[in-house]
């Protein structure tokens, strides 16, 4: 059952890896903010800003070759590249294409999809990126709930870029009188996103993923993952899927 919060009562959480989810959520009252900057997140809210109608996240390969079998285009992505055998990876740019317009796509990523796997306990599940900041905080204001703003990492493991776009929600947010509980992962991942802010590609510099990225010649992908606010969307998960 949908619950609510007492309205000026309302915590924000930093869970650093999904392996941690199920110490963050402990209850229905609280929307989680799935996020994998470098590049599931950024790629979902490209692919809804470019006229992609509906994603149907799934965490392995077995999954995605069935929906490819069954004729679903079907994008894979594994450790930065494309997967063979399906129709497209993981680039936000795959996803900027007219022909994708009204379609559904089928989508499983290194981490991004797997966290969504993760989260699937909560009641509302939305996915952020830079590209969709203010109208994540503005979403996240309207709810009576509390907020889990869950990394995808990588692996499991701590990474840089999607607690920067954490601290980002919960620098946007912190001030605002509903949010009292402020907890310790939430003022690390402001503070880490205060000293980065208006340099976040330099402060990224040495972290693990820019950098498999770069290798992969991917440069461009990091700057356009990195843009803050230019599309104005929340897509959420429901049933099996994303729609906005
Ligand atoms: C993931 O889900 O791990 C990432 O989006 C990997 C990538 O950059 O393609």
């Amino acid at each position: 059952m949908e619950t609510t919060v007492a309205r000026n009562e309302r915590k924000i959480e930093v869970c650093f890896s999904p392996a941690l989810f199920p110490v963050y959520y402990s209850s229905s009252n609280c929307v989680v903010v799935v996020i994998d900057v470098f590049r599931a997140t950024s790629a979902i809210c490209t692919a809804f800003q470019h006229g992609v109608e509906k994603i149907i996240p799934v965490a392995s390969i077995e999954e995605a070759a069935d929906y490819k079998q069954k004729g679903y285009i079907v994008a894979a992505e594994r450790q930065g590249e494309i997967v063979e055998g399906f129709d497209m990876g993981n680039s936000p740019f795959s996803y900027i294409n007219p022909e994708l317009k009204g379609k559904e796509i089928v989508l499983t990523t290194t981490n991004g999809t797997k966290a969504i796997e993760r989260a699937k306990a909560a009641d509302k599940i939305v996915i952020g990126s830079f590209l969709n900041l203010d109208s994540i905080c503005n979403y996240l204001i309207e709810q009576n709930k509390n907020v889990v703003l869950l990394c995808a990492g990588w692996k499991d493991r701590f990474n840089l870029e999607d607690t920067l776009f954490a601290g980002a929600v919960v620098h946007s947010l912190k001030n605002h009188q509903v949010f009292t509980g402020l907890a310790d992962s939430s003022l690390a991942a402001n503070h880490l996103y205060s000293r980065a802010k208006g340099n976040l590609e330099g402060f990224l510099s040495n972290s693990s993923h820019r950098n498999r990225l770069a290798k992969l010649n991917l440069e461009k992908d990091i700057e356009y993952c990195l843009q803050e606010n230019t599309m104005d969307l929340v897509p959420k998960f429901k049933g099996n899927a994303l729609t906005i």
